[in-house]
């Protein structure tokens, strides 16, 4: 039982919230070591720590360890810590694609079937520190494999069920995992997504995976590979239940996931054991209040960073309920996460500003047609949240009666970082407002100068807290290039911000060659590459443009092989082969075939005209004296897409 829940049921403490967590910012910026020995007695530690903070972003002595002499385990901190106070108590409410379609799952059995599977892997020969590559819908499944993984010190690594075999392909050989588990089918909005048959054809591009775990969710009838194929639920029949958790290091990795940056193929963000545990639990009891009693949903997929710390490690480890839902905002209808709300009393519901704009316009009734009295909070998660989306969030949605959170992290911060407190009433529609105690942000401009007071600047973080991603799996000097040495000595976030008179911080968006598609991180340069590998494509590039949904969308220009000129025929080739090499979330929402690309007389593609013209804002495109040919500027002016 973590102490911060006992603590927040005490009546006193709540008096005044505000002024507590304006202490713990106080008292966190001025003894980090001191602050950080303390919360990180919010998880539980087979040996305690000493050792706290110990890191440095100088290159002469980059590190980055906390806790590092403790051991822990965080499954046992998910799940076995909470068998005497909770046991009985709901872990996991699923919540399929269909609505009523649900599984409750108390602690106590959440603890069998994790031990379980953690017996049926280790049988197979995952060895602590091996890697294994889940790729499934969510399904409790899902969180039974992680915390399998953790229990016995293997490195998980979820890919997104959206991602194509491809991508999926190069995940898997990049961690070198030699396990993968799936499902047999995933049902998304009433469609099915073919998983197994998706990993089937990744093998085929790489060989290196010895077993395959398949979990059977829709009944479909598919091949299995003998000698490699195991059915999950064969497998865990004659499973034991008892599985002693493997004591950890807190600085051992926990998990790999990958992520789109600004420059070639994804990154493996890897996360360490101890210090992302108690970064997730803190934030969670921190931006989220919770207490017993609560049931707090998080609509994110755990093939996101979104769904492993606020779906599964940060509720698990503050002995929460958490809600898993398979299905997809529109169906069976647009009034699908308001009436799941109410039949499930939901208290807590934290979503992402794409899903409100999309609900958003579908109008008022959808929503009406449910009571929502249970709720009593809502956050937002993954992009900035228009003041427009944040209204109807709060007016409609909230019946202007809940706070929202608007919570700005990214999958290298392990958890939250800027969020407003729960307990303010009124918030500022589009800001994210302070940083969590223990973090330091900064504003920089950008020849790195600390921007002072009410400004508009780059976003670094100052110093380093427990939750920070330890490396890029397979390449530490990526990690060190792509963070940490564009502001010497800080870590670069990539996003741009506006700091008010308050004091409060607005996220103004990626300042760097990543796109946020619905809340999703989209490398412009995956995107061209996939372009280019078409055999008609010669050169492409991509940008980011306004969408009213998904916030950005895509926007590619192609330009084809010679005395190719192409038309709404290759278009629609070009959008389906980037969907299929790297999955639907990267389709390209405009595709204009461009003659030639502007590009600066050295060869560089002048990507700042590039975005102008996709933005739709023409009238100013800037010096265009240094191009090679500046008149391909108006020629793709004239054919602009939009
Ligand atoms: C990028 C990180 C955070 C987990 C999900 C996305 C943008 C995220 C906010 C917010 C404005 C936000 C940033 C960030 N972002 N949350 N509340 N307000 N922007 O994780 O895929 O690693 O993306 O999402 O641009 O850098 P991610």
């Amino acid at each position: 039982m973590t102490s911060a829940i006992q603590e927040r049921a005490d009546p006193d403490k709540n008096t005044a919230p505000d002024t507590a967590l304006q202490d713990r910012r106080a008292a966190a910026a001025a003894d980090p070591d001191g602050y950080w020995r303390d919360r990180g007695q919010a998880i539980d530690w087979i040996e305690p720590y000493t050792q706290v903070k110990d890191t440095s972003f100088d290159a002469a002595d980059f590190r980055i360890r906390w806790f590092a002499d403790g051991k822990l385990n965080v499954s046992a901190n998910c799940l076995d810590r909470h068998l005497d106070t909770r046991g009985d108590q709901v872990a996991i409410i699923w919540e399929g694609d269909e609505p009523g379609e649900t599984e409750r799952v108390t602690y106590r059995d959440l603890h069998a079937r994790v031990c379980k599977f953690a017996n049926v892997l280790k049988a197979q020969g995952v060895a602590k520190g091996d890697r294994v590559t889940l790729y499934m819908p969510m399904i409790v499944e899902a969180a039974v494999a992680m915390l399998a993984c953790a229990r016995i010190g293997a490195v998980h690594s979820v890919v997104f069920g959206g991602f194509s075999p491809d991508s999926l392909a190069g995940r898997i050989e990049d961690c070198g995992s030699t396990f993968v588990i799936t499902a047999d089918e995933g049902c998304r909005g009433g469609k099915r997504i073919p998983l197994k048959a998706n990993v089937d054809a990744a093998l085929e591009k790489y060989a290196g995976v010895t077993r395959v775990v398949v979990v059977r969710r829709t009944g479909a009838d598919i091949p299995m590979i003998a000698g490699r194929d195991i059915w999950y639920h064969e497998a865990m029949a004659d499973a034991s239940a008892d599985c002693a958790p493997e004591p950890m290091d807190a600085e051992d990795p926990l998990f790999i996931l990958y992520t789109s940056g600004s420059t070639g193929k994804p990154k493996g963000v890897l996360h360490s054991s101890g210090g992302y545990l108690v970064w997730t639990a803190v934030t969670f009891q921190e931006v989220f209040d919770y207490r017993d009693g609560d049931l707090f949903w998080c609509t994110a997929d755990v093939g996101w960073v979104t769904g492993h710390s606020y779906v599964v490690y940060g509720p698990l480890a503050s002995g929460a309920t958490t809600v898993m839902f398979d299905g997809v905002p529109n169906y069976p209808d647009h009034g699908r996460f308001w009436e799941t709300i109410d039949r499930l009393g939901v208290t807590i519901f934290y979503t992402a500003p794409t899903a409100i704009r999309a609900l958003m316009r579908e109008g008022d009734t959808w929503v009406a047609r449910s009571s929502r009295t249970s709720l009593r909070l809502l956050g937002s998660v993954g992009e900035p949240i228009n003041p427009e989306a944040w209204r109807w969030y709060h007016d409609v949605v909230g019946d202007g009666r809940c706070p929202i959170v608007d919570t700005w992290w990214q999958t290298e911060t392990g958890g939250i970082m800027i969020a407003p407190s729960p307990h303010t009433a009124v918030g500022k529609p589009g800001s994210a407002t302070k940083p969590l105690p223990g973090v330091m942000p900064q504003l920089v401009d950008a020849e790195g100068v600390v921007l002072d007071g009410a400004t508009e600047g780059n976003l670094v973080i100052a110093d380093s807290w427990p939750g920070q991603m330890r490396t890029v799996w397979g390449d530490h000097d990526r990690f060190f290039q792509t963070y940490f040495s564009t502001y010497p000595g800080k870590y670069f976030t990539g996003d741009g911000a506006r700091r008010d008179a308050d004091g409060d911080y607005w996220i103004t968006g990626r300042v760097d060659d990543v796109i946020n598609v619905s809340g999703h991180r989209m490398g412009t340069a995956e995107v061209e590459s996939a372009l280019v590998a078409h055999p008609r494509v010669a050169e492409a590039a991509v940008v980011g443009m306004p969408h009213e949904v998904k916030g950005q969308g895509i926007y590619a220009y192609v330009t084809l092989n010679a005395g190719d000129t192409g038309d709404d025929a290759t278009r629609d080739e070009l959008r389906a082969w980037v969907r299929r090499e790297i999955g639907p979330i990267a389709t390209p929402d405009a595709l204009q075939f461009a003659p030639a690309l502007p590009k600066t007389r050295s060869g560089k593609i002048m990507r700042r005209i590039l975005r102008k013209i996709a933005e739709g804002d023409t009238t100013n495109l800037g010096d265009i004296s240094t191009l090679a040919d500046p008149s391909v500027v108006a020629l793709l002016v004239k054919e602009r897409i939009g």
